[in-house]
């Protein structure tokens, strides 16, 4: 695309060079463009390495990247629903600590499994919702 705008815009005598070395600067502006967002840090990677977490009760430090993502869906929620919004290490929000007991108690729960595989996790329960029913929908009505 830049070649072909190059040799209108070099053709002799023609009256569309003027209009294509206008079309060519702005080729060339937009391909320094590209190529300059290229050069440019992500702004993840600017932030360095993830920071190690500093309040950790219950899991190992490994795990925590993990597990979060499955929390959330588990109980159809975002991070904020255990977490205040950029502060993960944060306990202020009251469902982090209810969390911590809920992985306790799972954690509980599966030793208990004569085979030692883990059987439960908080979707077992939950379902995609954060308080699990304790009984089945009503029966659909047949029309
Ligand atoms: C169901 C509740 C819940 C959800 C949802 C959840 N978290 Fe957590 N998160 C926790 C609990 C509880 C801890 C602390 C675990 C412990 O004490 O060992 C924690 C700890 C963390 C930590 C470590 C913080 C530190 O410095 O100690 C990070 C990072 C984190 N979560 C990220 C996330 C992200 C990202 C999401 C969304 C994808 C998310 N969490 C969703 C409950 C949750
Ligand atoms: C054995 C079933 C069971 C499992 C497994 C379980 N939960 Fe729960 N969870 C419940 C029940 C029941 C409630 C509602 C309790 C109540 O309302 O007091 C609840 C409530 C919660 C709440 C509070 C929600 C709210 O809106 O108040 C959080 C947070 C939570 N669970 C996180 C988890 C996480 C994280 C896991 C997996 C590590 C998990 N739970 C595994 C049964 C379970």
């Amino acid at each position: 695309m830049l070649e072909l705008a190059l040799n209108h815009t070099w053709a002799p005598g023609s009256n569309r060079g003027l209009y294509n070395s206008g079309m060519l600067k702005t080729l060339l502006l937009l391909v320094s463009i590209s190529l300059f967002a290229q050069d440019a840090p992500k702004p993840e990677q600017k932030k360095g390495p993830p920071q190690p977490p500093k309040n950790l009760k219950v899991l190992q430090p490994a795990e925590v990247r993990l597990v979060m993502r499955g929390y959330a869906t588990a109980l159809g929620g975002q991070c904020t629903l255990c977490h205040v919004q950029g502060d993960m290490a944060s306990d202020e929000n009251p469902h982090k600590e209810i969390a911590r007991k809920m992985i306790v108690m799972t954690k509980e729960i599966n030793a208990k499994f004569p085979d030692g595989k883990e059987h439960v996790t908080c979707f077992t329960c939950h379902r995609g919702a954060h308080t699990p029913a304790t009984a089945p929908p009503p029966a659909e009505k047949k029309e």
